[in-house]
């Protein structure tokens, strides 16, 4: 009934694939470099172990197969797809790597670039996409998470190293006259805490002649205040998630599955506690893959919709944040 009364643009689900690399760091190999435990990363991270991108593995090869999966789900020529949106911080080439995936699936109809915004990367990514759809410029888009952290990773600090490991997601998503399951979505940023976690320039000056200086390229590997990303973490995502309930009259227990950014399980367990989310509707594969940046949201999801947890209608709410720093929110129906 309600289907006929739609008259206008909205968003459809279509499909989801994911890729990790082969190479597994478990705690106990970490603690051969570092002073740690696996029982001090287990229990302050829920972590286990990670992914480690290897040379065949760079970010453009990890989001062209999750990509490839994703369109296979959906069963897409992939001529008819219109937009890859790829969120990355750790792109194989800074000028971007949309394009090379674009170029290895053979969408030569797409237009494609990336996008950064750390860890809620995908996250913006889906809502910039979903507003393309909407806007009727495009109708097929697909949005790819991949990150490669490892390359940027300082392995000496055992207070970051531990975290972060490497893997790719991607969603297959459609315009539709008939329906909107894009719900709704909230976004932030606030560049006044930005320097709680960084991937700086080396900023190292040379000159190119007598008076004219220049500043090299290169950064520096990842800077974290732990702490502080922890508590802006804790704080702010149950926020914006309450928000997003109210703007689009939902309540939590509505909500059939919360995908939170996997950064530490003890935040995934705060943010449910806030919103009266039960564990069990709560997704984690962080025991398994770390922090993988962008690539947390479409990988978790993945897996569940493969698991066939993630069924057909069910309601999503979901929350990525990090560096910036930046934060988000989008409520969505899968299918
Ligand atoms: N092994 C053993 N001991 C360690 C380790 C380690 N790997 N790391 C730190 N410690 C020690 C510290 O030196 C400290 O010892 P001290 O008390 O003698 O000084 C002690 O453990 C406690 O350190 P804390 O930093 O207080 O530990 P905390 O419980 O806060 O856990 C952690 C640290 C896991 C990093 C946590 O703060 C966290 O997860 N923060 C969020 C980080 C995050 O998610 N970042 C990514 C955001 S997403 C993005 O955009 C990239």
């Amino acid at each position: 009934m309600e289907e006929k009364k739609f008259n206008q643009i909205g968003v459809s689900f279509k499909g989801s694939g994911s890729y990790v690399p082969h190479q597994i760091l478990s705690n106990q190999k970490i603690s051969q470099k570092v002073d740690t435990s696996d029982e001090w990363i287990k229990s302050r991270t829920g972590i286990s172990e990670r992914r480690i991108s290897s040379s065949e593995d760079n970010v453009t090869d990890m989001g062209y197969k999750a990509a490839l999966n994703a369109i296979q789900k959906a069963n897409w020529d992939i001529k008819t797809i219109d937009l890859i949106v790829l969120a990355t911080s750790t792109p194989h080439d800074l000028f971007g790597s949309a394009p090379s995936i674009q170029a290895k699936l053979g969408a030569s109809n797409a237009v494609a670039f990336d996008l950064t915004a750390a860890c809620s990367g995908f996250l913006f990514a889906l809502i910039t996409a979903s507003q393309f759809l909407k806007g009727g410029n495009f109708k097929r888009a697909l949005v790819i998470g991949a990150d490669q952290l490892s390359s940027f990773v300082d392995w000496n600090d055992r207070r970051s190293c531990i975290l972060f490991g490497d893997g790719a997601g991607a969603l297959a998503i459609e315009a539709t006259n008939k329906f909107d399951n894009f719900i709704g979505f909230d976004m932030r940023t606030d560049g006044e805490r930005g320097c709680f976690l960084n991937l700086p320039s080396k900023n190292i000056k040379d000159s190119i002649i007598d008076n004219i200086d220049f500043v090299s390229g290169g950064f520096s590997p990842i800077q974290m205040n732990g702490q502080e990303v922890y508590k802006f973490a804790v704080r702010e995502v149950p926020i914006i998630l309450k928000k997003l309930f109210k703007i689009t009259n939902y309540s939590s227990d509505q909500v059939d599955w919360l995908v939170l950014h996997q950064a530490n399980q003890r935040i995934l367990d705060s943010v449910g506690e806030k919103l009266k989310i039960p564990k069990e509707k709560i997704l984690s594969n962080l025991e398994k893959y770390g922090n993988t940046s962008a690539a947390t949201i479409p990988l978790v999801m993945d897996e569940a919709i493969r698991k066939n947890r993630i069924k057909q209608n069910d309601i999503i709410a979901t929350s990525g944040f990090g560096a910036g720093l930046s934060w988000g929110s989008a409520l969505i129906k899968w299918g």
